[in-house]
């Protein structure tokens, strides 16, 4: 199955996909983590993104769109995947359109007032992409899952999420009505505990299989 996670910044889009990859067997294609480290390694795409991943902006669609068509060409994408950060924009969501054929897409629903708190508590490892919160690390500072040291995202500060959360809501939002046109949209409520958000995706993908 070829699945899309659609939600706000925070909302639980990587957490969420983390899991559900895990379960089907499939990968997690998401675009923040493949543009972080291209960052980290400073590749020619990582040095064209790094000032707008780092100030909260999109990165300009012709970068994104190569990314994905590559991405999706490989062969391990063959059974399925979850793309979880794109796409960000009707632009990107039609170039996918030509290139992939899409089964489902989840949205995670999650109020702004409760974003603001998740990043600005959210761990994660650069290395596998686990995400943590800090309430419940308890004093942990490494990767449950391959032992690196968690880091705080470079954006995850509290203006910068704003500037996040605006592009969301004018550039990435428009998404919701374009594939609830397409009959493609399934809304979850992110506010819920990440297990019972979990339970519901599973069982809907469950049923459209
Ligand atoms: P990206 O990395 O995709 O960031 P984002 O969309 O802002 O989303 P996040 O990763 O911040 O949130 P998430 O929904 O994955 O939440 P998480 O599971 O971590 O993109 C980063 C940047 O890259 C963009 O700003 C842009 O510059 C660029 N970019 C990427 N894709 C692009 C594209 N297609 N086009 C152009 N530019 C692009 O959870 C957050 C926290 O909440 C965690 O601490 C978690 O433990 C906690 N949490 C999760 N679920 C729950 C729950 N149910 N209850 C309580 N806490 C929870
Ligand atoms: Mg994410
Ligand atoms: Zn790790």
């Amino acid at each position: 199955m070829n699945i899309i996670f659609l939600g706000p910044p925070g909302a639980g889009k990587g957490t969420q996909a983390q899991r559900v990859c895990d379960e089907l067997k499939i990968p997690q294609i998401s675009t923040g983590d493949i543009l972080r480290r291209a960052i980290k390694e400073e590749t020619p795409v990582g040095l064209k993104a790094k000032a707008y991943v780092e100030s909260g902006k999109l990165v300009p669609d012709e970068i994104l769109v190569e990314i994905i068509k590559d991405r999706l060409a490989q062969d391990d994408c063959k059974p399925g995947y979850i793309l979880d950060g794109f796409p960000r924009t009707v632009p990107q969501a039609e170039a996918l359109e030509k290139i992939a054929k899409i089964d489902v897409v989840v949205e995670i629903a999650v109020a702004d007032e409760a974003l603001v708190k998740r990043l600005s508590g959210r761990r994660v490892c650069l290395n596998c992409g686990a995400t943590y919160h800090v309430s419940t690390l308890g004093g942990k500072t490494t990767c449950d899952k391959c032992g690196e040291e968690l880091i705080q995202r470079k954006d995850d500060n509290p203006e910068t999420v704003q500037n996040r959360l605006n592009v969301y809501h004018s550039q990435t939002a428009p998404l919701i009505s374009f594939y609830q046109e397409r009959g493609l949209l399934k809304t979850f409520d992110g506010m819920q505990d990440i297990d019972v958000v979990y339970q519901s995706i599973m069982d809907a993908l469950r049923k459209a299989e």
